[in-house]
């Protein structure tokens, strides 16, 4: 049967015919979703159909109208749905090694095998796009989202997005819309200027949603500007639903609803119910309504905005599920892995030579597996995880553990360098690391970092004493190579004494071949860094960790502003490690012919050779440099373009005009100041490779 993807106008009036068929109770029965499981206990949720698989949410259909249940499972990495080791899916890189690729068209390539692995297994809503900006580098979710840059997160966030709902499953855009870190997040209330979060976080939803049409989208756990944001009337009614139009429906987060009146306040379904004090969107909502507390347009304004997301999606009658192709998942995550990773330095040790040197691999489980990130976005990979470790146990919050993926490090090196001698060593022990480090002709040390949902780090540096092992093969060795798989940049007190740092990410279920590919040359570094890695805390915005120096519980305000990441550190005049857009390639690229028109906004074109003598990738960026003489920095556009040896490409990146603006509250509006506007072509946010000016007439536009 084909399914027929309403357009939203159809969609939305199909949507009021079913809605006003319905009876009241039905209407209610979509407003809130149920745990399979509540967190952590055994028992099964006794109303969650017993033939449904592991799901984060479930919501009842109503059969009589053709109205499908929702069966919704996390999926911002791949389908995560909690039936035990046989349950498993394609479990791809992390967030921000997605974000490395500057790919948006590996992201919606990975949208559809999620979607398709979800529909396969009875899903038809995924609980994936994290696109929270990057603000706090100790944060402990950072791994799932996508980068510091609004431009970037939303273009990378939308692609995925629509390749899942390409397979009528509906997508989500996840936490709208500022929520930077874990410590204390059910108490931390974010403070933001309502123009610079307008220029921050919210223009990465905006751009996202505008480009992807999410079919929902999900509020955050802490408060924003005094209200929590699963309730927050400003952003939910007055940003989302009014300034922008958008049409889908709002779900809270799970265990982020406090009253039944944040119905008024945009939240259209509570999810996971039964974790807040109340179900407060069954029996208090419906006696609301009956006292006339809340008006019964609202309750079916959200039943319509629901259904309309259910038929331009198609939902309603999709298309019989094909089986899921997890060769094509697997093939998909070595790819993003290899374009993931981002070869930080170099001193040209890297490549390693095919031949038959003595190699030593230690640290990080090297000979077990790859590290992942922990939470609600973790996935049971093909053939289950390699090793789990138990780490915290939280009174509260539970325990945390760090779970290695299949496919082992040491296995991948040996697979790429037959002749060669490897031998792995754990790194637990100094002197016996050092003692391999002496006989063998080169070191490549597997540093990790267990980074997860729930908590953040205490600081930027390496656990289980890695830094002190690292410095310690660094003083006794000249060809030194460390291979980062950590959710965040991390200081790197013994850079000066290695040759190379790569920054693998949670490399997913493909991550060892990947990295073997990068360190053996077969596979070309192409990353480039989504965020700004600091030298250390004490140049970001917030050295104390917001709450780290509270009990959990307390009540803190943190203030925040549009200048995130690269911003920051223009605003700051700091040098951090490494800049935004850094990476390093095997080959080198050379850009001529670099013009800039003005207008609407700015157009640039230009021409990239591949300049050596292998094929590879490279990401030219644009970026605003100062407008009508104010200094400032933001990216307007990048490419990522393969080419061979001696290939030339033309590029034209046109800017989308609120890149240029500042957002004017009082107008409501954007705003672009008439004036010349200054644009570097670079290959990160410090490294400027040449500059040119256009004049931008002023105007304002947009809400
Ligand atoms: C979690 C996360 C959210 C996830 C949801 C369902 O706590 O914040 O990202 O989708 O609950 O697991």
């Amino acid at each position: 049967m084909k399914t027929v993807i309403l357009d939203d106008a159809a969609a939305e009036s199909k949507a009021r015919e079913t809605e006003a068929s319905m009876t009241d109770d039905e209407r209610f029965s979509l407003l809130y979703s149920l745990m399979i499981r509540i967190f952590g206990s055994g028992t099964r949720e006794s109303r969650v159909p017993a033939d449904l698989p592991a799901v984060a949410g479930y919501v009842p259909g109503v059969e009589r109208l053709g109205i499908p249940p929702l069966v919704l499972a996390d999926a911002s990495l791949g389908l995560r749905h909690t039936g035990g080791p046989e349950d498993s899916a394609t479990a791809f890189p992390a967030g921000l090694a997605l974000g490395s690729t500057f790919n948006p068209a590996l992201a919606r390539r990975i949208g559809e095998l999620i979607g398709q692995e979800a529909r396969a297994r009875g899903f038809n809503v995924a609980l994936g796009g994290g696109i929270n900006l990057v603000r706090e580098v100790r944060n402990g979710r950072n791994f799932e989202y996508l980068s510091e840059d609004p431009w970037l997160t939303a273009l990378m966030g939308a692609e995925t997005v629509s390749g899942i709902q390409s397979q009528h499953v509906i997508a989500l855009l996840k936490h709208l819309s500022l929520n930077a870190s874990e410590t204390d997040k059910f108490f931390l209330n974010a403070v933001i200027d309502p123009a610079a979060h307008r220029e921050s976080d919210l223009l990465a939803f905006e751009i996202a949603i505008e480009r992807s049409r999410p079919g929902a989208v999900m509020g955050a756990y802490n408060m924003i500007n005094g209200s929590y944001a699963s309730g927050n009337d400003a952003i939910l009614n007055g940003v989302l639903k009014n300034a922008w139009e958008y049409k889908g429906w709002v779900m809270s987060d799970w265990k982020a609803v406090y009253s039944w009146d944040y119905i008024l306040k945009g939240l259209d379904q509570q999810s996971g119910a039964q974790l807040d004090d109340e179900e407060w969107f069954s029996e208090p909502l419906k006696q609301a309504v009956a006292d006339g507390r809340v008006p019964k347009e609202r309750i079916a304004d959200s039943v319509r905005r629901m259904l309309r997301s259910y038929y331009a999606v198609g939902i309603d009658n999709p298309p019989r599920a094909a089986a899921a192709d997890m060769n094509a998942g697997n093939a998909m995550a070595l790819e993003a892995a290899r374009q993931g990773a981002v070869l930080l330095k170099n001193t040209g040790l890297l490549p390693l030579a095919r031949d038959k040197s003595r190699i030593a691999l230690i640290g990080g489980y090297g000979n077990a597996g790859v590290l992942s990130g922990d939470g609600s976005s973790q996935v049971m990979p093909p053939g289950g995880y390699a090793a789990t470790i138990p780490m915290h146990s939280h009174p509260l919050l539970g325990p945390t553990t760090m779970r290695f993926f299949p496919g082992s490090p040491l296995e991948a090196l040996r697979r790429s360098l037959p002749e060669a001698s490897i031998e792995y060593d754990p790194g637990a022990l100094i002197a016996e690391a050092v003692a391999l480090a002496r006989r063998s002709d080169v070191v490549v040390i597997n540093a990790i970092r267990h980074e997860g949902e729930r908590f953040d780090s205490a600081d930027m540096s390496l656990p289980f004493g890695q830094d002190a092992l690292i410095e310690a093969i660094a003083a006794v060795h000249s060809k030194v190579v460390v291979v980062l798989q950590t959710g965040n940049p991390v200081s790197m007190p013994w850079l000066n004494g290695v040759d190379a740092v790569l920054q693998a990410w949670y490399p997913g279920q493909a991550g060892a071949q990947a990295i073997a590919d990068i360190v053996t040359g077969r596979a070309n570094p192409s990353g480039r860094l989504p965020i700004t890695f600091p030298v250390d805390v004490a140049q970001t915005p917030h050295p104390v960790l917001p709450g780290a120096d509270v009990p959990l519980g307390t009540p803190i305000n943190v203030e925040y502003d549009a200048d995130v990441g690269y911003r920051w550190f223009a605003r700051t005049g700091a040098k951090p490690l490494y800049a935004f857009g850094h990476g390093l390639s095997y080959t080198r690229f050379d850009y001529a012919d670099f013009r800039l028109k003005g207008g609407e906004t700015v157009t640039a074109t230009f021409t990239v050779t591949n300049a050596g003598q292998q094929a590879g990738a490279d990401v030219p960026q644009l970026y605003l440099t100062s407008r009508s003489g104010q200094k400032v920095l933001r990216l307007l556009g990048f490419e990522r373009i393969e080419l061979s040896p001696g290939e030339s490409r033309t590029v034209t990146i046109e800017a989308d005009p609120r890149l240029l603006a500042h957002y004017d509250s009082n107008a409501g509006s954007w705003r672009i100041l008439e004036g010349d506007h200054r644009v570097a072509l670079a290959r990160s946010a410090e490294d400027h490779v040449v500059l040119a000016t256009a004049h931008v007439p002023g105007r304002t536009f947009g809400r």
